[in-house]
């Protein structure tokens, strides 16, 4: 069947007759989690409910206390506590009887495979850890991982866990510039990289991109290289870069104690993007992530150690950190890594995967689903997906048409869908209904996780009516939360908890920048950002971030930056550009805008259209008009322009978009 119109019609009308779905029985008797009563568990005895997700690790020393807030919001989990990220997520496995379980199954994208046991990960781990201790990596450095989906990413986060070295890992499909102001803003001494990756079928130089990073730094960089292309693709070490395959033979046979952290010690930093051109460095704990991580994937994930489990995002995300490293392994089971696209050699790839795997579980987001449902179901129709038992998605809202799709053309009828709202803040998990025990409901991600106190308000901060829409918010603290804002603590309050705080009474409300309406049922359905940060194929990007790149392009003298719908996307990033007096709004100039951001930031940010203008629509106080610039890229009906303090430029802005 192909994505005709008579199919949406036929979906449209079985959606309009079911509106929601329960588990099938099968899914329910075999769930991780299947008592309703414990929503109601959580709630009487919170905060000491969360001692079950610590449970689900083993600790060096056990903690006093789960919850100390004498602090807020700077929170702190599970205190006194102690205990190592790698040695729960590989020792206690191996020494349980997992030595020849595999963690992890890796697929490149011209097909070879490589299988990781529990035996093996630990081995090369402890060898990659030897080897970073030997360049002088210590406790606390924070070391930038800038790979694709490569095993040696997982590798190489686990080694630096091991050794109590944050990771920051930079997306490689990142910039040049990108990863420079991340290891300044990050004083990040220590990179690992590869001279390459495969993209469609081609080598692609990552090393060149990295060596221009380097020179951005602002202090010396020592530097590993992983050789992935091997004669593919030669390349040359400078004096302080190694070769990763050396020092991990030089290293083999190492044998290194994971250093004992404590609970609050950072794991992790990961840099997200925000409203001012500046990205967040976002810092994870070993507790409080690594607890709620592993209990996200047992309770809404449903993993089992004889699981397959594959999470199809890249670990450059935070959706990797926690659902392809830190959750799955936490558990013990095999997770699944691709290093390709979906449509590579051709649009059944990862059907393909999960035919040859037996994959259990599938976890994706919506631009994937919709690209998949573009493509038409007769791709899944030519593989055996009957091995999976449960799917899931994340990273922005799905609409219920590409739900049932989902839902029919991928889980058979017969598999529960985790619709996961959370971010890279959140560390996991926050609003979804647990598979096991909700009905679910097209569009709608579902009620808060149990213990997880989730509202929605208006802008002053009460709870809306039911069917309203208003602002998300977070009214109690969650053991995944982010601690602060890497060496910015202010930042860390102004950005989450100002608006619906309440200092005087110590009431701290987190304030995720989301808009949302709740049901009569407690059911949440997201309904996108709300401030100036947009979601392109679930990818978060800053509008200013791409502003300031479209500025600095020579001949311009101002930009506006707006997210507008897209099939596929979701959102695609839309430019307004007024030029300096005298320059011509060519191609050619086009052209070097989109460039401009391309290196700034990398092709995810690339503007769909560049539309130039002589003014932009401003308010009489001198504001640009966002929403207007919105409605216009999004080919919405226009609303009132009449306090504009230019309204003659809205019609031949629309109207340019319009002619292009
Ligand atoms: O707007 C929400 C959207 O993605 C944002 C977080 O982006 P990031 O930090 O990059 O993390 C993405 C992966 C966890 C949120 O503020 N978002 C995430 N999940 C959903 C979603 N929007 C709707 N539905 C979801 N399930």
């Amino acid at each position: 069947m192909t994505d005709s119109s008579e199919e949406s019609v036929e979906l449209e009308a079985r959606l309009e007759e079911q509106g929601s779905f329960d588990p099938p029985e099968s899914f329910v008797e075999q769930a991780n989690v299947a008592d309703p009563g414990i929503y109601e568990e959580f709630e009487e005895n919170w905060p000491e409910c969360w001692e079950g997700a610590a449970d689900l690790l083993s600790w060096d020393r056990e903690y006093e206390t789960v919850l100390e807030d004498d602090d807020a919001p700077f929170y702190k989990w599970f205190t006194g506590g102690e205990l190592n990220a790698s040695a729960n997520c590989l020792d206690r496995h191996v020494e349980n009887g997992a030595k020849n379980r595999a963690a992890i199954k890796w697929e490149g994208e011209l097909g070879e495979t490589r299988t990781y046991t529990y035996g093996d990960l630990l081995n090369e781990v402890e060898a990659f850890a030897a080897a970073l201790r030997d360049l002088g990596v210590g406790e606390d450095d924070v070391v930038t991982l800038y790979l694709p989906m490569i095993p040696e990413l997982p590798v190489a986060m686990l080694a630096c866990a091991r050794i109590g070295a944050p990771h920051s890992v930079v997306f490689a499909g990142f910039s040049a510039d990108a990863l420079a102001t991340r290891m300044n803003a990050a004083d990040s001494e220590y990179l690992v990289t590869c001279d390459g990756y495969y993209r469609r079928g081609d080598a692609l130089n990552h090393k060149e991109k990295a060596d221009k990073g380097v020179r951005g730094v602002d202090h010396d960089v020592t530097s590993v290289v992983v050789d992935r292309l091997g004669d593919e693709l030669k390349h040359f070490l400078g004096d302080s870069a190694h070769d990763y395959g050396e020092l991990v033979e030089q290293h083999e046979g190492a044998s290194v104690d994971p250093v004992s952290r404590d609970a609050e010690d950072m794991l992790f930093l990961m840099y997200t993007s925000g409203t001012t051109g500046q990205p967040k460095g976002v810092k994870h704990t070993t507790g409080g992530y690594l607890a709620y991580a592993a209990w996200t994937s047992h309770a809404v994930l449903d993993v089992k150690p004889e699981d397959t489990y594959w999470c199809a995002a890249d670990i450059g995300w935070i959706t990797g950190h926690s659902y392809i490293v830190y959750g799955p392994l936490a558990l013990g089971t095999t997770t699944m890594m691709y290093e390709g696209t979906p449509d590579y050699p051709d649009r059944d790839r990862l059907w393909e995967l999960v035919e040859k795997n037996d994959v259990d579980i599938f976890y994706t987001a919506p631009t994937a689903i919709r690209a998949f449902m573009k493509w038409g179901s007769q791709y899944p129709e030519k593989h055996d997906l009957s091995s999976l038992r449960l799917l899931g998605t994340v990273g922005e809202p799905i609409n219920p048409r590409a739900w049932k799709w989902y839902y029919t053309h991928i889980g058979g009828d017969e598999c529960p869908i985790v619709d996961t709202w959370w971010q890279t803040e959140t560390g996991g998990m926050m609003i979804t209904t647990l598979p096991g025990i909700g009905t679910m409901k097209p569009g709608s991600a579902g009620p808060p996780l149990p213990g997880i106190d989730a509202r929605i308000v208006d802008a002053a901060g009460e709870n809306v009516e039911a069917g309203d829409a208003g602002y998300l918010t977070v009214q109690k603290p969650w053991p995944g939360m982010l601690r602060t804002l890497y060496q910015n603590d202010e930042r860390f309050l102004s950005e989450y908890w100002q608006e619906y705080s309440d200092e005087e009474t110590d009431e701290w409300v987190y304030f995720p920048e989301d808009g949302a309406k709740i049901d009569d049922d407690g059911y949440i359905t997201i309904l996108g950002r709300v401030d100036d940060v947009i979601n392109v194929s679930g990818h978060r990007l800053g509008t200013m971030e791409i502003e300031s790149a479209i500025v600095g392009t020579e001949g311009v003298a101002e930009a506006a930056v707006v997210g507008g719908d897209h099939d596929l996307k979701g959102e695609a990033v839309y430019a307004y550009v007024i030029l300096e007096d005298g320059q011509d709004p060519t191609d050619a100039m086009s052209d070097r805008i989109v460039e401009e951001v391309e290196d700034a930031i990398g092709p995810i940010a690339r503007p769909e259209e560049v539309i130039f203008t002589p003014e932009l629509p401003k308010t009489r106080s001198g504001k640009i008009m966002r929403r207007l610039l919105e409605d216009i890229a999004s080919g919405n009906e226009l609303g009132n322009t009449s306090t504009l303090r230019n309204p003659e430029v809205v019609d031949e802005i629309a109207a340019q978009v319009e002619s292009d």
